[in-house]
C-alpha cells in the first residue's frame, strides 16, 4: 500500500461525548461513507494521569493544563463514578486522514465553532469557567467531546502513545516495528532489565514493538538522553491496568 493510502490520524472520543449520548452521532459522521477513511484500531481507555499526562505534553505549564487533565481523565464529568472513566480511542486511517478528521471535527473552542462552522462536531460542545480556590475565573476550560490528531507528526506520536502494534491489524501498520530480543520492566518510573520485587514487566523477548520505542529504550538503558521519555513508551502498556488508577 502506498504512504498516502496508509496515512493515519488518532481520534479520541472524549468522555463529554460519552456523557451526552453522542458517540453514536458522532461515529457516524466519521464513517467511511462520509470521510473515505477506515478503522484501523479502537479501544475503550480508563485514562491514566501517566497517560493523560503525555498525550498532553505539550500544554503542561498552561492554566487549564490541570482541568484537561480531569476533563480527559473523565473526573469532571463522573465524578464519583470511576467505572464511567472513559474514552474511545480509534485510528482511522486513509488519503489525508489528519485533514479530513480536523475539517470534521472544527474550531478548539465550541463557542468558535458554532459561528464559523455550524454542523461539525465540536459545534455541539460548551465552554466552562475555571476558577482558582477563591472563586475567581482564572480561565476556561474547552469540553470539545472530540480530539483529533494535528498533523502527521503528532498522529504518529499519538497513535504510539495509544497503541501497541497488535492492536493494528499488520496490513495496517504505518510506522516500523521491531521484535524485542530482551524483558524491560519499569519499577518506581525507572526502567529496568531485570525483575525485582514491586517492578511491572512490559515488554517480553519476541515481542512486536514500535521499533521507535525500542530505539528510545536502548538510549534509556545506556543513560542517554531519549527524544521522549519512559513514560511516553509504557503508557500504553499499562491502559486499562487497575493499578495505574
Ligand atoms: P485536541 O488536541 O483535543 O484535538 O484539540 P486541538 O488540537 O484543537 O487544541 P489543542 O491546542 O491541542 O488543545 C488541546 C485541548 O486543550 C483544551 N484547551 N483549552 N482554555 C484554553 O485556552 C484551551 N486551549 C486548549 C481543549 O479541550 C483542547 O481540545
Ligand atoms: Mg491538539
Amino acid at each position: 500500500m502506498n504512504k498516502k493510502m496508509l496515512e493515519q490520524t488518532l481520534v479520541l472520543i472524549k468522555p463529554d461525548a460519552l456523557k451526552n449520548s453522542l458517540t453514536g452521532y458522532i461515529l457516524s459522521q466519521l464513517s467511511e461513507f462520509h470521510t473515505g477513511l477506515r478503522f484501523a484500531a479502537t479501544k475503550i481507555v480508563h485514562v491514566s494521569k501517566m497517560l493523560a499526562e503525555e498525550h498532553y505534553a505539550e500544554h503542561k505549564g498552561k492554566v487549564f493544563f490541570p482541568s484537561l487533565l480531569e476533563y480527559i481523565m473523565g473526573n469532571l464529568h463522573y465524578p464519583e463514578q470511576p467505572e464511567k472513566h472513559r474514552v474511545i480511542a480509534i485510528v482511522y486511517q486513509g488519503p489525508d486522514a489528519v485533514k479530513k478528521m480536523r475539517d470534521i471535527v472544527g474550531p478548539t473552542n465550541p463557542h468558535i465553532a458554532r459561528e464559523q462552522k455550524p454542523g461539525c462536531i465540536r459545534a455541539l460542545g460548551t465552554v466552562v469557567p475555571i476558577k482558582d480556590a477563591a472563586g475567581n475565573v482564572v480561565g476556561e476550560r474547552m469540553d470539545n467531546l472530540i480530539h483529533a490528531s494535528a498533523n502527521d507528526s503528532d498522529a504518529e506520536r499519538e497513535i504510539k502513545l495509544w497503541f501497541k502494534p497488535n492492536d493494528i491489524p499488520p496490513f495496517m501498520h504505518a510506522y516500523p516495528t521491531e521484535a524485542s530480543k530482551e524483558y524491560y520492566y519499569m519499577k518506581d518510573h525507572k526502567l529496568s532489565m531485570k525483575e525485582e520485587p514491586g517492578s511491572l514487566c512490559f515488554i517480553v523477548p519476541g515481542e512486536t514493538v514500535w521499533k521507535s520505542d525500542l530505539e528510545t529504550l536502548r538510549l534509556l538503558q545506556q543513560g542517554s538522553s531519549a527524544p521522549c521519555t519512559l513514560e511516553t513508551v509504557v503508557a500504553k502498556y499499562f491502559i486499562n491496568e487497575k493499578q495505574m488508577g
